[in-house]
């Protein structure tokens, strides 16, 4: 394996490694530069989506397997993997070519739909939408994304440039969030957005963030109806100026086969097209899973101390 730093860091590329040849030792490898690096690239990798997911599944749990509804050649949305036992171990699925994904797709076959997020506008957003939810995505170009982009921010670069001033005037402050897909997805279909809003939740999270490693970063999710909870009138804005600047920011141009793994509790991305004659046959398959986000109470839980938060018992409780 090599490693590359990518925009001096916001990013790193990992190359001479082929996702099929995935076991402990190399996924422990993977895990420890994501949990470092937060936005890790893996270019032109195998697309059989067994081999994907058996891949991911060695990086952290999986999340979203009951959203795996669609068979990857069609494109129908046949499967309901609710119905089985649980998660369908790749190797136990007969066609390694046909294992049920979730699309992110826009094109329609007879009226029906062969994937979420296809069309409108993706706008920042973090896939951690409350402190129980997954904090790792993984995002595989399958067809036709030649010449589309997903951009993400990297929050721990934002944190280590940041003047000691502003970092004073983040720390022990939080914000209260509403998850609003109807904000940062802006054009949803509407089925597609009342299924995203039975998971409608409010939460409050440390603007200041640290990983399982101690990463440091900054969750600061502002499509997320986001209210930062202070007296300090400036620091909204400040904040927001400082954070959302090119140089915290890696564009990626997907090819087919590459995936671009993140960390969700310290990074943001967005769609860089919403043009529906550009995303028409797009297909990426989108894959949750869990990075420090685990047991229970979950890191998220335990980091952002929620009880003191509730109590707005401030004073002399510091979080880790
Ligand atoms: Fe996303």
């Amino acid at each position: 394996m090599n490693f590359t730093s990518l925009n001096n860091g916001v990013a790193v590329q990992i190359d001479n490694f082929d996702i099929r040849d995935i076991n402990q030792q190399s996924a422990e490898v993977i895990k420890n530069v994501l949990k470092d690096a937060t936005v890790v690239v893996l270019k032109k990798q195998d697309r059989t989506p067994a081999t994907y997911t058996n891949f991911i599944s060695h990086i952290g749990r999986i999340a979203n397997w009951n959203q795996f509804n669609f068979d990857p050649i069609t494109g129908e949305e046949k499967y309901k993997p609710t119905d089985e036992d649980g998660f369908i171990e790749p190797n136990n699925w007969p066609n390694p070519n046909t294992y049920p994904v979730q699309r992110v797709a826009h094109k329609r076959i007879n009226g029906k739909r062969t994937g979420i997020f296809g069309s409108g506008i993706l706008d920042w957003h973090a896939n951690l939408n409350g402190p129980t939810r997954a904090d790792g995505v993984a995002l595989q170009g399958w067809t036709h994304c030649e010449g589309t982009s997903t951009t993400w921010l990297n929050t721990t670069k934002v944190y280590e440039d940041m003047p000691q001033d502003l970092k004073d005037r983040c720390n022990n402050v939080y914000a209260e969030y509403e998850y609003s897909p109807e904000v940062w997805a802006k054009g949803l279909p509407d089925n597609q957005l009342n299924k995203m809003m039975t998971n409608k939740s409010k939460y409050k999270m440390w603007l200041i963030q640290k990983n399982i490693i101690g990463k440091t970063g900054i969750y600061f999710y502002t499509n997320n109806r986001c209210k930062i909870i202070t007296n300090d009138d400036k620091l909204y804005n400040d904040l927001y100026k400082f954070m959302f600047q090119d140089k915290y920011m890696y564009q990626h141009m997907y090819e087919i086969g590459d995936i671009v793994l993140s960390d969700q509790i310290l990074s943001l991305h967005k769609r860089d097209q919403n043009d529906l004659s550009i995303l028409a046959e797009r297909v990426l398959h989108r894959i949750t899973f869990r990075i420090s986000n685990t047991g229970k109470p979950t890191w998220c839980q335990t980091y952002n101390n929620f009880d003191v938060i509730n109590n707005n018992e401030l004073g002399e409780t510091k979080h880790a």
